[in-house]
């Protein structure tokens, strides 16, 4: 049996799923109030026969065990399967002969150590000066406890002797980026004379540590370099304790240091973290909106220093930001800016005036007026050339939005700081790029089009949306009535993309039955009409067969889907070439330039 099969039949989903949520489970199929969208009536539904789950509220989300878990404890795939085979007694490295991670454990067992051994030098009479220093610093020795700090002193005694006496291999330690090698081969402490902050995960291990100078010496702070444990361009530092709050309030806030973060969460803004000075990356966006909307939307406040550095890292911050939101998570992911004055920084901020802090919050403003802003500032706009510059450098973003009563008033402001009138602002700027126009025609209703989309691109979308939409289409039926009367088909069809179908109600049942066991787990979320569809396609007539060819005719229409699917992309795309001239074509050209998921939208022509 393959491993995730053996995982799925072995773990009890309503005893896996009461883990986490209090399950009413006076009926056969236990319900809950739903655990990713808030609610006051359960609509969270489990069926233990067919080992899924299912809500049928606004998040409309479904899946097994595993994506349970996942989704719950914020796993990747692997890391949830791993924990439910542990959970139920599996051993992996027996079974499962796939490529896996590095194991870590080795690393974190060496921090484990040296996080004692610096916390014990804390307490010790080498740590009275570090423990003066903190209280400077408005923190005393429980908090220091609470928030793991720690000495790494500058003596005699060193980490690499300690971890020798506990049998921590020199290799594990220069693995966990503790000790290093010096010249002569011998090896080395990474942090001396310096106080160490722990860093975790999300999931409470610790992974790293940064630690910071005593004596002012360069650089400030020293980090764990990047470890099979550690990378610092995916960690955020606080999410350990800040994850719950984050779910909890739709809302994280994203500071610059370490000490920003400790202040923050001293003063009960258990929302908070860090991106430890460097720029927000995507994948430090993409984890915390995983939290932040996993009960539907959610909003990103970042609270970036006020300073000139500060400021250029927020616009270097808003790169990986605006890079991340240009996937499926804008629609729900709010991104705002805030800026306590007074030239503090958040520690400071904080501790001086946590409600001043509380209200700078409360302001932020949607990341396009701060960048809009901060935009105008880098061009001369008493020139012309400088105008447009401004104008084009803003425009991009404009154009990317799909709500019209935004968009006319970006185009105000924008206008209004380049002091020329809309319709000059209009004349100025340049087209908007093909990806830019797809993506919003996709994503706009019929009624509801924009001038700045042009009618022939209208007329082709609009075509496929007619031939999409006539009655049946025998291929995709037929593969529809296959999987949904043998459930032994399952298996190799379940992974086809969804998009392959081009008919939405096809689309619509496929998706369905993805996550779904029975005709009436399928049947229960979609309307009559479909509902009916669905029951027509399980009990319609297959031609007689043995499983064998079954298999070869399902293979069979996996493998046309997909021919037609790519084949329609592409003649949209030439179409598309023959309207565009120049640039533009050039850009189209360009396949990288032009994201799928933009493809995939035309092509459904649905948000
Ligand atoms: P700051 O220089 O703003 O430090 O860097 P800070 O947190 O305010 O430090 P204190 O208050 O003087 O102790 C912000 C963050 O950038 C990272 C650290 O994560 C720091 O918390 N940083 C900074 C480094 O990694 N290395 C450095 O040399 C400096
Ligand atoms: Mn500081």
């Amino acid at each position: 049996m393959a491993l995730v099969d053996e995982v799925k039949s072995r773990s009890d989903i309503v005893q896996v799923i009461s883990d986490y949520v209090d399950l009413d489970t006076s009926s056969r199929q236990p319900k809950a109030l739903c655990p990713f969208h808030a609610e006051r009536t359960p609509s969270f539904v489990i069926y233990p026969e067919s080992g899924s789950w299912r809500c049928f509220g606004s998040c409309a989300e479904g899946g097994d065990v595993i994506s349970f878990v996942e989704k719950r404890e914020n796993m990747s795939f692997r890391d949830a399967l791993e924990h439910l085979a542990n959970r139920a007694g599996i051993k992996i490295e027996e079974r499962d002969n796939e490529p896996r991670k590095k194991p870590v454990t080795g690393l974190i067992e060496a921090n484990v150590i040296a996080a004692e051994y610096f916390h014990s030098r804390l307490k010790a009479p080498v740590g009275e000066q570090a423990l003066e220093y903190l209280k400077e610093r408005g923190i005393n020795s429980e908090t220091a406890v609470r928030r793991g700090l720690g000495l790494a002193p500058s003596g005699m005694e060193t980490l690499s002797g300690h971890l020798r006496t506990r049998n921590v291999q020199a290799r594990t330690a220069r693995d966990a980026g503790l000790i290093t090698r010096n010249e002569d081969a011998s090896w080395r402490d990474m942090f001396t004379g310096r106080l160490t902050i722990e860093i975790r995960d999300d999931r409470d291990r610790i992974i790293g540590f940064g630690a910071r100078t005593l004596d002012g010496s360069e650089p400030k702070y020293l980090n764990t370099p990047q470890t099979d444990a550690f990378d610092k361009s995916a960690i955020l530092y606080g999410l350990n304790w800040a994850a719950e709050s984050i779910r909890d309030a739709n809302e994280a806030v994203v500071v610059e240091g370490y000490m920003d973060v400790i202040a923050a969460h001293e003063h009960g803004f258990t929302n908070v973290v860090a991106s430890m000075g460097t720029a927000v990356t995507g994948l430090q966006i993409d984890s915390l909106a995983r939290y932040a909307t996993a009960r539907g939307t959610g909003t990103i406040i970042l609270c970036l220093d006020s300073d000139a550095a500060g400021e250029a890292a927020t616009m270097r911050a808003l790169e990986g930001v605006t890079a991340e939101l240009s996937s499926g998570r804008r629609r729900v992911l709010d991104v705002k800016v805030a800026r306590p004055d007074g030239g503090k920084d958040p520690d400071e901020a904080i501790r001086t005036d946590p409600d001043s802090w509380r209200a700078s919050l409360n302001d932020a403003e949607p990341l396009l007026d701060y960048l809009i802003v901060a935009k105008s500032k880098l061009h001369n706009l008493d020139t012309g050339q400088g105008i447009a510059d401004f104008a084009n450098s803003v425009a991009p973003l404009v154009y990317n939005i799909t709500n019209d009563y935004d968009r006319d008033r970006y185009w105000s402001s924008i206008a209004k700081l380049a002091g020329v009138s809309e319709q000059r602002l209009k004349s100025i700027v340049d087209k908007p790029s093909p990806a830019s126009r797809a993506r919003r025609s996709s994503t706009q209703n019929k009624g509801n089009r924009s001038k700045f989309l042009d009618e022939r691109r209208i007329s082709s979308e609009q075509a496929i949306e007619v031939l999409a939409s006539s009655a049946g289409d025998p291929l995709e039926e037929h593969l529809l009535s296959l999987v949904m009367q043998r459930e032994d088909l399952r298996e190799h069809a379940v992974a086809m993309p969804a998009e392959f179908f081009h008919e939405s109600d096809n689309r619509a049942l496929f998706t369905a039955w993805q996550s779904s066991h029975t005709l009436d787990e399928i049947s229960h979320e979609m309307g009559d009409e479909l509902a009916e569809k669905a029951h027509r396609l399980a009990v319609r007539e297959l031609p007689p067969s043995n499983q064998a060819r079954h298999v070869e005719d399902v293979a069979q229409c996996v493998m046309r889907l997909r021919e037609r699917h790519f084949r329609r992309i592409k003649k949209l795309q030439t179409e598309r070439l023959q309207e565009l001239e120049g640039e533009e074509a050039k850009e189209l050209l360009d396949q990288s330039l032009i994201p799928n998921e933009n493809l995939r939208k035309v092509m459904t022509g649905r948000a």
